[in-house]
């Protein structure tokens, strides 16, 4: 289908694709001009992940990124989207002190970035989050597994649900944010056949993270399937693309053209000017009261 006759992405549309099959392609983007391409590729929902704090920001972890710089990112994705789902992710410490405190940063995904929707991480306390904020009318994605943000309390970034007693956790927690209106889940970092038995129990859409085929679509971090991060690299990372190489090259190649004198080339990315205009600016630069005279702070 072409860019034009897309139709834009919204929750029941998600709804209908797992209805009817359609695996749901999600990606993240942190900025406009890889959402213009997340957009001309025709993926279904773009996530503005906290993930961010790590590919974009440098950090080695998710935690320290804050609701300003998500919306300052979620607000440029928005600008380079036209079609797909928009779904800001609530940072770590945004929404689990309160529903007040969730429903506050949540609306500003909304009303300063333009977001469809927001996620936030974990079963249990972050419930009662999810249902504070559907009621407040904002549709809410749920994520269960391996949830970065308390990636310390379940022991590193590991695999989750790999026992009878923490599988069975894990579909407590996506069939109790199922019951409170989340409109679907992230599973991240799950054992593909566990990811198979929960299936047929939810009726939401899930998307899958390293959770195996049996979801209804799947999401990756940009950054790590066209091969621009260089940090961890989780088993699940299908890399697409070598971007990292293709910017190495091009920097180097620039470096060593600015340095050979190579690069600007004259005509072609320098600007003109009319021979009479130069010619009177040479007879003015000669003139001998020019020297010293119209300093800066003269003029
Ligand atoms: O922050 C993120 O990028 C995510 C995805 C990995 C689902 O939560």
């Amino acid at each position: 289908m072409s860019a034009a006759e897309r139709q834009p992405v919204t929750v029941p549309r998600l709804a209908e694709m797992k209805e009817a099959g359609e695996r749901i392609v999600m990606v993240t983007a942190y900025d406009y001009p890889s959402a213009q391409i997340a957009d001309e590729a025709g993926v279904d929902v773009v996530l503005v992940g906290d993930t961010a704090a790590m590919v974009v920001l440098g950090h080695d972890a998710t935690t320290p990124v804050g609701m300003d710089e998500m919306v300052m990112m979620a607000s440029a994705v928005r600008r380079g989207l036209k079609t797909p789902l928009l779904i800001g992710d609530l940072p770590f410490g945004s929404y689990e002190a309160s529903n007040e405190l969730a429903i506050e940063n949540a609306q500003r995904f909304v009303k300063e970035a333009g977001c469809d929707a927001v996620k936030l991480e974990r079963g249990g306390p972050s419930v009662d989050r999810a249902r504070a904020i559907v009621r407040s009318g904002i549709p809410v994605m749920g994520h269960v597994g391996l949830t970065p943000q308390t990636a310390n309390a379940l022991g590193g970034f590991k695999a989750q649900g790999k026992t009878a007693e923490t599988a069975a956790r894990l579909a407590e927690d996506a069939l109790a944010l199922q019951s409170v209106g989340c409109f679907a889940i992230v599973f991240e970092a799950i054992p593909a056949a566990v990811t198979e038995a929960l299936m047929p129990k939810l009726e939401f859409p899930v998307i899958g993270i390293g959770a195996g085929p049996a979801t209804d679509g799947q999401v990756l971090v940009l950054h790590d399937l066209l091969g621009v991060y260089e940090g961890r690299k989780p088993k699940f990372v299908k890399q697409y693309a070598d971007v990292r190489s293709e910017m190495l090259n091009g920097l180097r190649t620039y470096a060593d053209e600015v340095r050979t004198g190579q690069f600007p080339a004259d005509p072609e990315h320098s600007y003109s000017i009319p021979q009479e205009e130069l010619e009177e600016l040479a007879r003015y630069l000669e003139e001998e009261s020019l020297a010293g005279t119209n300093t800066p702070w003269d003029w």
